[in-house]
């Protein structure tokens, strides 16, 4: 195992600025997931780390070496892809014994770190099968697996996921996050999706346009989002957002929306007399409150679940959405007020979309 540095990382293609000065702190040992929509930089900085993408500028180091210059398989990484790029006519044991093959393992050494493999990802039965006669679940274990048996310092996944339905998605991930707290090896995972980001990750790196966004524990982002593009990005439903400009008073400050309607400014947050600012609350944190007291809103459509009743409401030009654990019987076009929990709300700036709050 080992840490991975990735210090002013930059990446040009052409002329194309890709990777625009990233830097991340891996811990020995812990789980990072780059999470960010398509094309933000994640496979081309996980391709770098890897050694398949040149470095344009900066240092990336694992463990006590600069690896800018060595090459990949020398790198002592296992990567994991999306389409498992499986030897079609291997069988499973070949397919995962195919690097230590490479590396002319001796036959003993092979054999026992394939079946130690298979046993941890429940391919025991499997290794004489052909990837054709497999689940697309058993191919991306199958996969994992290939990795699994170079023990290697760190593992890189890109999207490993992306190709399952989504009930084998959800499986499969419990299964990766099994997998590292038995093996502890160092992991850097990407994906586009927040919620895999969230479940597996120790800490998430959060990527928009080739730089870091911000970085933190996976609740530490839902709590306390730097700014509007995390706050959006992280949590779903998403964070409402709602334009409004902050009043100061001596009773105590307010946010007024357009309408007219004012809240009380969010406990943490900082801010001047007729700052334009958004004002964000997420979903679960509405609540149904008496008729002047919150944000009247128009009922657009209920959802229920069954689990929970998801709302979308209009208010004003902006329409909220509110989830709630109850069951709501709730007519369209009737009226509600919903209003932030206490101590939930976050405030921006809306010029710069950071965050408003007290150090
Ligand atoms: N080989 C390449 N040549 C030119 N542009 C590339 C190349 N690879 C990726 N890009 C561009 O770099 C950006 C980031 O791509 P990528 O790292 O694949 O994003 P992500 O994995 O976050 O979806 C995209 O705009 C993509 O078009
Ligand atoms: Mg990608």
């Amino acid at each position: 195992m080992a840490a991975v540095k990735v210090r002013n990382v930059e990446k040009y293609f052409g002329a194309t600025h890709v990777i625009r000065g990233v830097d991340i702190d891996i811990e020995d040992g812990q789980f990072t997931v780059l999470v960010g929509p398509s094309g933000c930089g994640k496979s081309t900085l996980l391709r770098m780390i890897a050694g398949l993408e040149e470095i344009s500028e900066g240092e990336i180091s694992i463990g006590a070496r600069i690896v800018n210059q060595v090459p990949p398989k020398e790198r002592d990484i296992a990567m994991v892809f999306q389409n498992y790029a499986l030897y079609p006519h291997m069988t499973v044991f070949d397919n995962m014994a195919f690097s230590l093959k490479l590396a002319r393992a001796p036959r003993a050494e092979l054999e026992e770190r394939v079946n130690k493999a298979a046993q941890i990802l429940g391919l025991g039965q499997l290794l004489e099968r052909y990837p054709r006669q497999l689940s697309g679940g058993q191919r991306q274990r199958v996969a994992m697996g290939r990795a699994i048996v170079r023990d290697p310092q760190v593992f890189l996944f890109d999207e490993p996921l992306s190709n399952l339905d989504a009930k084998l998605r959800v499986q499969m991930r419990s299964e990766i996050k099994e997998l590292h707290q038995r093996l502890r090896t160092t992991s850097i995972y990407v994906t586009h999706d927040q919620i895999e980001a969230m479940t597996l990750a120790d800490r998430i790196v959060v990527m928009h346009d080739g730089v870091v966004e911000q970085t933190g524990a996976p609740l530490d982002l839902y709590d306390h989002p730097a700014n509007v593009f995390v706050a959006g990005f992280i949590g779903s439903p998403a964070m409402n957002f709602l334009p409004g400009v902050l009043r100061r008073q001596a009773a105590g400050d307010e946010i007024e929306f357009p309408d007219g309607t004012r809240l009380p400014r969010p406990d943490q947050a900082l801010g001047e007399e007729g700052q334009e600012v958004i004002y964000g609350v997420r979903p679960e944190h509405l609540v149904l409150c008496e008729p002047g007291r919150g944000l009247p809103c128009s009922v657009v459509v209920v959802e229920p679940t069954g689990a929970d009743t998801q709302i979308l409401a209009q208010f004003g030009s902006v329409e909220l959405t509110a989830v709630f654990r109850e069951r709501h019987d709730l007519a369209p076009s009737s009226r509600v007020d919903l209003l932030p929990e206490a101590g939930r709300a976050h405030l921006f700036d809306a010029a710069s979309g950071r965050v408003l709050r007290a150090a």
